[in-house]
């Protein structure tokens, strides 16, 4: 019998970590006495994916389906690729592209951050603006994909991305094997589903925590509901987490079968935690690894005794934006 992709998940997550090996880096594991001392005998560790190559960890997936299709041959490559994103997962998608001289195109919602859009132009994307939700992006760049014939690449939606990203579980077990409890932000669901299904696979006692802005929570709530919803999603500080999630997602199975619980957290716990990491471990990150952080940080005793892992998912954050947060919490 055929082995499925879904099945097949954490070997195709080890054949990336060789592939991506060298294109991105091993980012640390960083011990916080500042968080462990608000965990009440919990040992915090964040994970500094804030530190990748373009800023997020989304260069793991990127590389990892990219380098796939460069592999098949210089027809591949010339047609160029085409995919939506709300910043992160295009300047990804971008490095990968430069490396095997693949143009790219970004559709990208019309609210995209204006620091992402404009990184991503001054790098040489063409960027497309459409809708006013990401799915509405994604949407049109797989409609216009398939009339043009060139290749979609989903940002969460699609298995060589979320082996790319599972990348990360590889390095978090090899890292600190004794880990109990890995906390990590959820918009697509490929991050999470990545790490969670790995992680099970090697250690199934550990436990994973999905964390989302209460102003956008699709995920969460289409776990509640045994089926992908869709729900409005408002303004968060977590533009990386927020909007809504392709109908027939693959990343649904793996978040309803593979995380064990959920938390959601303000504006202000994820604002605070911004202005927290700049206080105390003097780290930049963005508002989406504000949520897991924060989430962690509105419940420590939950997580009394444990060794806990934060997923710190990424960096690229305005400077005024940062201005605000700390006008308003420090
Ligand atoms: C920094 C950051 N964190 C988290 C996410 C969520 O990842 P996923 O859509 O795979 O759940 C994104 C998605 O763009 C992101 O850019």
């Amino acid at each position: 019998m055929e082995v499925s992709k879904f099945q097949d998940l954490p070997t195709q997550i080890l054949q990336a970590h060789q592939r991506i090996n060298p294109y991105i880096r091993k980012t640390p594991l960083e011990y916080s006495p500042s968080l462990t001392s608000l965990g009440n005998g919990s040992d915090v560790f964040i994970k500094l994916e804030s530190e990748q190559m373009t800023g997020s960890f989304k260069v793991r997936g990127a590389f990892n389906k990219i380098l796939l299709i460069a592999g098949r041959g210089p027809k591949s490559r010339q047609k160029g690729l085409i995919t939506a994103s709300s910043g992160n997962h295009g300047l990804a998608c971008l490095a990968a592209c430069k490396k095997s001289g693949i143009p790219l195109k970004v559709y990208c919602q019309k609210n995209v951050d204006s620091g992402k859009r404009k990184t991503l132009e001054d790098r040489g994307a063409t960027v497309v603006l459409y809708g006013e939700d990401c799915v509405d992006a994604e949407l049109e760049a797989r409609r216009v994909a398939k009339h043009t014939g060139v290749e979609y690449i989903s940002p969460y939606n699609d298995y060589d991305i979320i082996a790319g990203q599972g990348t990360i579980s590889v390095e978090i077990l090899e890292q600190l094997p004794e880990v109990d409890v890995i906390l990590v932000s959820v918009g697509g669901g490929g991050l999470i589903g990545g790490i969670a299904r790995y992680a099970k696979q090697v250690k199934p006692t550990i436990k994973i925590v999905g964390c989302s802005p209460e102003k956008s929570k699709v995920m969460h709530e289409s776990v509640k509901a045994k089926k992908l919803i869709f729900e409005e999603s408002f303004d968060t500080l977590s533009d990386g987490t927020a909007g809504s999630v392709e109908d027939n997602s693959v990343t649904f199975e793996l978040c309803r079968d593979y995380v064990d619980e959920w938390m959601l957290v303000t504006e202000e716990q994820i604002g605070k935690a911004l202005v927290y990491m700049m206080q105390t471990h003097h780290k930049i990150v963005e508002g989406s690894a504000g949520v897991s952080l924060g989430a962690f940080m509105s419940n420590p005793e939950k997580f009394k005794g444990q060794k806990v892992v934060i997923v710190s998912c990424g960096s690229n954050i305005s400077v005024s934006t940062l201005q605000d947060l700390l006008n308003k919490y420090l």
